[in-house]
């Protein structure tokens, strides 16, 4: 539990009311340790992104409890669940939502910038990590301007602005070719391994699930299935 980022316990999240009832998380149970990098499987309709959207704070859980970095959700106010998410969380969508009229470097910083940390601050540390992800000559294009995979390394980037503890991918590589998927997914695993982040990876892709360290599998609601993967 020291080292958690994440516990789960026992969460629940029913839709609707009577006869349309869908109860779609079926008391999940699981905790995340730190520089975890972990994929969530399971079929269409399972729970998957219902489940990130409990871990990422933007929805509410119909019963039970989540921790994040130690601290009790239910316990915090909407503005500490801002703050907690803000702060400890990173998102990475399959489309990434960069804004079309800022480029790369002032979308990476826009996050930040909106809760009024200084640019000059900003800008070395959004220079460094677009540099890391091999775009450090493409700051200053439009997404239009870049590729698919250009693109979402720098969503990328702008999800580890924060230096968040946990990284909640929701299909990161679905919309990109087999080999850009593959190249994105090495970034990923890089920047774990060298900053110790946890990553919560929803994928479809068998072979990327298996370069892991852990699957946890969704079955209708349920968490079906928990198991490390063997390295050869
Ligand atoms: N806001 C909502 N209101 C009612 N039902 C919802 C809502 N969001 C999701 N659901 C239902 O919850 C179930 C799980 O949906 P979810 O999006 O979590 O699945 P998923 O595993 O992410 O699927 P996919 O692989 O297709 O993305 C589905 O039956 C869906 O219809
Ligand atoms: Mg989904």
């Amino acid at each position: 539990m020291a080292n958690s980022v994440l516990v789960l316990e026992k969460l629940n999240r029913i839709y609707g009311e009577g006869e349309a009832q869908n109860h779609v998380l079926k008391d999940i149970s699981f905790s995340l340790q730190q520089g975890e990098f972990t994929a969530l499987i399971g079929q269409s309709g399972s729970g998957k992104s219902t489940l990130l959207n409990l871990i990422g704070l933007l929805e509410q859980p119909s019963s039970g409890e989540l921790y994040l970095t130690g601290q009790q959700i239910s316990q915090l106010h909407e503005q500490e669940r801002t703050r907690l998410r803000n702060h400890a969380l990173g998102f990475v969508f399959q489309f990434h939502h960069l804004l079309s009229a800022f480029t790369a470097i002032e979308n990476v910083m826009m996050p930040m910038k909106i809760r009024g940390i200084a640019n000059k601050q900003l800008k070395a540390r959004a220079q460094e990590l677009l540099a890391k992800v091999g775009l450090e000559k493409y700051a200053h294009r439009y997404p239009t301007q870049l590729s698919g995979g250009q693109q979402q390394r720098v969503a990328i980037v702008r999800a580890l602005m924060a230096q968040p503890a946990l990284v909640l991918a929701d299909e990161p590589t679905g919309n990109l070719d087999s080999q850009t998927a593959d190249s994105i997914f090495s970034l990923l695993r890089q920047i774990n391994q060298e900053d110790g982040t946890a990553f919560l990876i929803v994928t479809h892709d068998v072979n990327l699930a298996n370069r892991c360290d852990r699957q946890l599998v969704l079955k209708d609601g349920i968490l079906e299935r928990d198991t490390r993967v063997k390295k050869e």
